[in-house]
């Protein structure tokens, strides 16, 4: 069977905030996602997926939802989510909502009726008289008194972030009908939440202290949520969530899961009536960047997907430090050819193309609440959400006005665009060589190992090799190779032939070789 497109295609992540402000208020919006998806076609990605732009009080940045249904007015209108999505189709890209299902804000009126006992939505939350010991993500206790309905809500982040109780047949429906929403708008699919944590204990047994945890971590991470992720009932709506996908055709239901591979696989369902992609974060929690490392991981995760699976790699997100910062500069241009030579869709962080680094965020412009209230133990996410440079100059061609969070400086898309060495052309190449090249894009993958600090593969479809050798050290190393074409290069943008012997790779250079 022909690949689908969101197994053939590269999916990129908009932070809507930060990408684009067409109207001067600081804020990024759907108007300025509009006016640069010619820009996301002319990068070459298929498939673009925007993080939450529904009615939300902000509290996490939009991660607290107050209408499912609804646009909030500082990303625009339904009008302008319409003429996105219509101007994304024309331009052949794909466009992926953010479904945040596991929590609403405590301003939806759902949970509004639900603080009143007597009313019908009573138990669309988790209520309870006295709050075990399940912790909050964003610190404290995940419990908080409503003096409203005299008891106690679960809120796995903020206090204002209730949530939803999806052992309630109502609650499911609902929710379902808002996936009905917008895929009768024509949206493409959904990345959906965390999804791992949809489903609690219906005991509500304490979770037990995790052995590991020393002070000064993350408090969260004091106890292992065992009774609170990644129950088994989840399996049951992530199924039912794809199947309303199902009805539409040819759609993508991709899951945000922080799992261990064993884990991570279940969540494509045994027969593969769960989530298309699962989300992939194992390069981006990887702390050991080694070839052997590496080698050992991809390896790993290939041999743990259950028949009929597809793959798929993210490097980085709004919610982790920038790969620029994690593996500095050189290296993140090799983690780059990595992402888009591996089997399995790749999902590019909006910025990262251009090398964008965390941004350090003055203590009296810091936003991100986990960092407000954790402050200093390196939990907030500003650094790495910060505005999208498209030229020099003031507001970055970003904003005209004052940007909500301070512009970096990053070299911006117009400082890049014709220079052959830069981190955007770097991408374009490679974006365009896996589009040419379905063995980039469909085939299999052989031969992963680490050659010293090099770690190579090959690409194979119908008669079609590539070789990848990825320099992931900071020294020259020798690996051998076979004769070919040096069709991508780090550290170069030609092609050039290569005879067959002993190639020394420089420092973080990575190249791919049709063999
Ligand atoms: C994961 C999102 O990516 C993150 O930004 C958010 O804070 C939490 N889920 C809560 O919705």
């Amino acid at each position: 069977m022909d690949a689908r497109w969101w197994e053939r295609g590269i999916v990129y992540q908009v932070y809507p905030r930060s990408f684009r402000d067409s109207d001067g208020d600081g804020t990024g919006d759907l108007r300025g996602i509009l006016e640069k998806l010619d820009y996301l076609r002319w990068l070459g990605v298929d498939a673009v997926w925007i993080s939450p732009v529904f009615p939300s009080p902000m509290a996490d940045f939009g991660y607290d939802v107050a209408d499912y249904c609804g646009i909030d007015p500082i990303f625009g209108t339904m009008a302008d989510f319409d003429a996105l999505l219509a101007r994304a189709h024309q331009l052949g890209l794909k466009l992926i909502l953010d479904f945040v299902p596991n929590h609403t804000s405590d301003q939806h009126p759902w949970f509004q009726a639900s603080r009143n006992r007597a009313d019908g939505k009573a138990d669309w939350y988790l209520w309870r008289g006295r709050p075990n010991n399940w912790l909050a993500n964003f610190g404290g206790s995940a419990w908080t008194w409503d003096p409203v309905r005299g008891q106690y809500y679960y809120h796995s982040f903020l206090p204002t972030q209730s949530d939803l109780n999806w052992r309630h047949p109502e609650v499911r429906s609902a929710m379902y009908d808002v996936l009905r929403f917008w895929l009768d708008k024509g949206v493409d699919g959904f990345r959906v939440d965390v999804m791992w944590m949809l489903i609690k204990d219906d005991q509500f047994r304490d979770n037990p202290p995790n052995p590991e945890w020393r002070p000064g971590q993350k408090e969260h991470d004091r106890l292992l949520p065992i009774y609170t992720e990644d129950r088994p009932e989840v399996h049951l709506i992530v199924a039912a969530m794809r199947a309303v996908l199902d009805e539409y055709g040819d759609r993508v239901l991709i899951g945000e899961l922080y799992l261990p591979i064993e884990r991570l696989v279940t969540y494509y369902g045994p027969h593969g009536e769960g989530a298309q992609l699962p989300f992939n974060f194992q390069l981006l929690l990887l702390e050991d960047w080694s070839a052997a490392r590496l080698a050992a991981l991809i390896t790993h995760y290939e041999a743990a997907l259950p028949p009929g699976a597809w793959p798929n790699w993210v490097l980085g997100n709004h919610d982790r430090p920038r790969v620029g910062t994690r593996l500095g500069p050189a290296q993140a241009r090799v983690a780059a050819m990595l992402l888009l030579t591996l089997r399995g869709t790749p999902t590019i962080y909006m910025g990262d193309e251009l090398g964008m680094l965390d941004t350090p965020i003055p203590a009296d412009a810091v936003r991100d609440p986990a960092e407000l209230r954790q402050p200093g133990q390196g939990q907030g996410r500003d650094p790495e959400r910060t505005p999208f440079p498209w030229t020099e100059g003031q507001g970055a061609g970003f904003t005209s006005g004052t940007p909500w969070l301070p512009i970096g400086h990053d070299v911006p898309v117009s400082a890049q665009r014709d220079d052959p060495g830069s981190m955007l052309s770097l991408h374009r190449r490679l974006i365009a060589l896996r589009r040419a090249e379905p063995a980039l894009a469909e085939g299999a993958i052989l031969g992963v190992q680490a050659v010293g600090s090099a770690l190579t593969y090959r690409r194979e479809l119908d008669g079609r090799s590539f070789a990848v050798l990825l320099n992931t050290g900071g020294a020259v190393t020798e690996v051998d190779v076979a004769s070919g074409t040096v069709v991508a290069d780090t550290h170069d943008s030609g092609e050039r032939e290569l005879p067959a012997g002993r190639l020394g790779l420089g420092p973080h250079q990575g190249v791919v070789i049709r063999v």
